[in-house]
């Protein structure tokens, strides 16, 4: 979500050692000290054209602040290769973001998301109980995958039974929204390039198919919309659909495997969960301030100002370490405990704030929540198998690519 591979800072300017010190994969397992260190830094600017921002209250005023652009390539430190152009509302600013946004947003809305509940209730118990037959389930392979895609793919009107190949290039396009440095930046500017021509491709195929019998369905949605009396061009149905189908999976996968990490390291909490399964959204919420699933976003900067001492120019860059905002003391205090009775004074900014607050918040948050209240319902007695738990190589979009756990069977 930070951008389209074309967001980080490119791969001229210094590398601050601190940052490359974030990328380092060995850093995956626990980024908090770091970003700690980084915040109580912030705001600062490492090199010329960019500035990094970690404190909650700095971040969220930056988020909400209409003179900062989302349009990434307006920077001066935005890299000059990189793929096609697709002007996906993430990335556009008001009053044509507003436009845009407009048209999908009555989509997601909570309410009509709650008419969802059954499906994702059926859906992730049948998930857990075969899962969980051989008495290991995989929780991100198993459950906290599948969720998510199944319900969008279901949303968009995309077959299923593509998901293997959808899943091969949202996992380059979910790695390329990691800051690029150095020789890997060229490599994944080309490898995102294609992987984002093929999704085109591959919807392209499917607009014309519901563009012949439209369904109900989000693309035969797309299609019929207007836009101040225009309709929507090929492109920007087709961006638009990129957009939602990987924002839509890819982050709510992290979260789900996230929040069963935590709980299952933390044996009291998940005990107070299974005991009271009307506690699962206030853990979902926890895990978002907790272990953010999205750990930092960019604004671009429209007008000379400051941020704290900090002085800014038009087209510098400032990243905004969601990650560490939501660790900030000055907000919660005794940030790096995980409790899922917290009282959530200020809201985190697990899912941004301003005009591009998450649009499938209330989706991403209704589906970890049954997954979670599932999840301590049927499984009897997990124990999590603490050598088999690997983090996927994304530094932003940050996840598990394996979590098994031990059960004695369903429940
Ligand atoms: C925007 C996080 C799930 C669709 C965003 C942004 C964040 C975010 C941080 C804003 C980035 C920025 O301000 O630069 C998350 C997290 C999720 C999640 C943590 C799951 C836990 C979803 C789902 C969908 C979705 C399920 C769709 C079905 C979008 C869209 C935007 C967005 C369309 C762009 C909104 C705009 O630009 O106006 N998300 N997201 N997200 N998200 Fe999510």
């Amino acid at each position: 979500v930070l951008g389209n591979g074309d967001s980080g800072p490119g791969d001229r300017p210094p590398i601050p050692e601190e940052i490359a010190e974030l990328t380092d994969p060995s850093n995956r397992i626990d980024p908090y000290p770091l970003l700690n260190k980084l915040r109580d830094r912030s705001p600062y600017s490492p090199f010329d054209g960019l500035v990094v921002v970690g404190r909650h209250a700095q971040t969220s005023e930056v988020l909400r602040d209409p003179t900062m652009s989302a349009a990434r390539d307006k920077a001066t430190i935005s890299p000059t290769a990189r793929g096609p152009r697709t002007r996906n509302f993430l990335h556009l600013d008001p009053p044509e973001h507003t436009r845009y946004r407009r048209l999908v947003s009555g989509a997601f809305a909570r309410r009509k998301m709650e008419s969802l509940a059954p499906q994702i209730r059926e859906n992730a118990t049948e998930l857990l109980r075969s899962g969980a037959a051989s008495g290991t389930i995989d929780v991100i392979e198993d459950l906290a995958y599948p969720l998510p895609l199944r319900m969008i793919c279901e949303l968009l009107g995309v077959p299923y039974e593509d998901r293997d190949r959808i899943k091969d290039w949202s996992a380059i396009l979910a790695e390329s929204l990691d800051p690029q440095f150095g020789a890997s930046a060229g490599r994944m500017t080309r490898e995102t390039a294609r992987a984002r021509a093929a999704f085109v491709g591959y919807f392209r195929d499917l607009v014309e198919l519901r563009r012949a019998e439209p369904r109900e369905d989000l693309i035969s949605h797309l299609l019929q919309a207007e836009v101040d009396g225009e309709q929507l061009d090929d492109s920007d149905i087709l961006a638009t659909c990129v957009l939602l189908l990987n924002a839509g999976h890819e982050t709510t996968a992290n979260l789900i495997g996230n929040a069963i990490l935590a709980l299952l390291r933390h044996p009291e909490q998940y005990e107070r969960l299974r005991a009271d399964p009307t506690l699962a959204a206030a853990t979902v919420e926890e895990v978002l301030r907790y272990d953010a699933p999205v750990q930092m976003t960019a604004r671009v900067a429209r007008q000379p100002g400051t941020i704290g001492d900090t002085e800014l120019r038009p087209g510098d860059t400032i990243l905004l370490l969601i990650g560490a905002a939501n660790r900030d003391p000055d907000v919660y205090p005794d940030p790096a405990r995980f409790d899922i009775d917290r009282v959530h004074g200020t809201p985190h900014l697990a899912f941004s704030a301003g005009a591009h607050f998450c649009l499938g918040a209330p989706l991403a948050r209704l589906e970890a929540t049954i997954a979670l209240e599932l999840f301590g319902t049927l499984m009897r007695e997990p124990r999590l198998r603490p050598d088999g738990v690997a983090y996927k190589p994304n530094l932003n979009l940050r996840g598990l690519a394996r979590l098994p756990v031990d059960v004695d069977g369903v429940g």
